[in-house]
């Protein structure tokens, strides 16, 4: 019998693209450039050697009726140039549930893609990078739900969206970072399991302190346990001498001495819009402890200039996808690039999923 060998890995910058015109490519390449707005890493240049695969890939999503979703943290040739949306994702999940197409791409880590396919199991759902994980979804697996279960029987489970399908089938609600506090008020009784970021974990134990006991998990997101209260200090009391008012704002991954440190607290999405709100009424100095994704969003969107103080931080996995496997998993999709579920999954995550559209709302 013959063996099936995995498919070459693909070779950057050496897939052919379509031809394409000099003035075609020339007119994608400067829309492509004022709309990242970082021309010094994106320059006219650069845009000019990935118009054609952004010409292509818009050119397919056309013809093959194909939404293409983005999260914030994908990099700006797929956010700016590709995407037909970009948020966080709450309200990404919401649009591959609602999207007319029969397609849906999503760029993004690998259990995003598997809840647009739990949410429209009708759909083909396309993620091109299938080893593209996350160390939050990485840290608990089903089996570590049903011992958890065992162990404090009765108490409802509350999965962080950055879970497998798998998990959230275990599952009884899930939360995203734009709903989690809410809804885990909203539940009845006085007390949950929730799995499996420790942090946000932590901050729901403290939001629901004298009203509900929270039981936590240990995962974390390697991103955002990478900042500390104590650098955001060192950076404010510079900040200050220099006469800036620093505006710090943090993901609810972070840690708690972080938070406390923070003059606000929200997705990406709700983050980037914040930032967008105090640089238009003139609070520029602003600090992001966030991944990088959502920096390159706030200077993409932003109608007046920042100073942007301190460093992002980079998620590997999500930059994981390039504009290449958009391009390849458009043309021909490999299996592995379509997201196949259980019917089983599917419907128990389902019920997890839906109890999280009505408790959010
Ligand atoms: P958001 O829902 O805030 O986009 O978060 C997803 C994520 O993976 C953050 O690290
Ligand atoms: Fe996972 Fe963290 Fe990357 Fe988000 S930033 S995908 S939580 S590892």
């Amino acid at each position: 019998m013959a063996i099936e060998l995995p498919p070459p890995p693909l070779q950057r910058g050496r897939l052919s693209h379509a031809a394409y015109t000099d003035s075609e490519v020339e007119r994608e390449a400067k829309r492509l450039r004022d709309a990242i707005k970082q021309p010094f890493r994106w320059s006219l240049e650069t845009c000019r050697s990935i118009a054609p695969l952004t010409l292509e890939i818009n050119q397919l999503k056309q013809e093959k009726d194909v939404f293409l979703i983005a999260h914030s943290y994908q990099t700006p040739d797929i956010t700016y140039g590709v995407a037909d949306s970009v948020a966080d994702s709450y309200a990404l999940s919401k649009e591959a549930r609602d999207a007319p197409q029969r397609t849906i791409l999503f760029s993004s880590v690998r259990f995003m893609a598997e809840t647009a396919k739990i949410v429209s199991p009708h759909k083909t759902v396309l993620h091109p990078s299938p080893d593209a994980g996350c160390s939050l979804s990485d840290a608990i697996t089903a089996q570590d739900v049903r011992d958890i279960r065992t162990k404090y029987p009765g108490l409802p489970v509350v999965c962080y969206i950055n879970t497998s399908a798998e998990v959230k089938a275990e599952c009884d609600v899930c939360v995203t970072s734009s709903n989690y506090l809410r809804i885990c008020e909203r539940l009845p009784g006085n007390g949950i399991i929730f799995v499996p970021d420790k942090f946000m974990g932590k901050h729901l134990q403290n939001h629901l302190a004298g009203k509900k006991d929270v039981i936590i998990f240990d995962g974390e997101c390697e991103v955002h346990a990478a900042f500390t209260g104590e650098k955001i200090r060192t950076w404010r009391k510079r900040a200050s001498e220099a006469g800036m008012n620093l505006q710090v704002l943090s993901h609810p991954e972070c840690d708690t001495d972080v938070l406390e440190e923070s003059d606000f607290v929200g997705s990406s999405e709700i983050l980037m819009e914040e930032a967008l709100r105090l640089a238009s009424i003139g609070k520029k100095d602003l600090m992001l402890i966030t991944e990088c994704g959502t920096t390159d969003r706030v200077l993409a969107e932003s109608e007046v200039d920042l100073n942007l103080v301190g460093a992002c931080v980079m998620c590997r996995h999500m930059k994981t996808t390039q504009l290449e496997d958009i391009l390849q998993s458009l043309r021909d999709p490999r299996p592995d690039q379509i997201i196949n579920l259980e019917p089983s999954v599917i419907e128990r995550a389902g019920h997890c999923l839906d109890q999280m559209f009505s408790l959010a709302e």
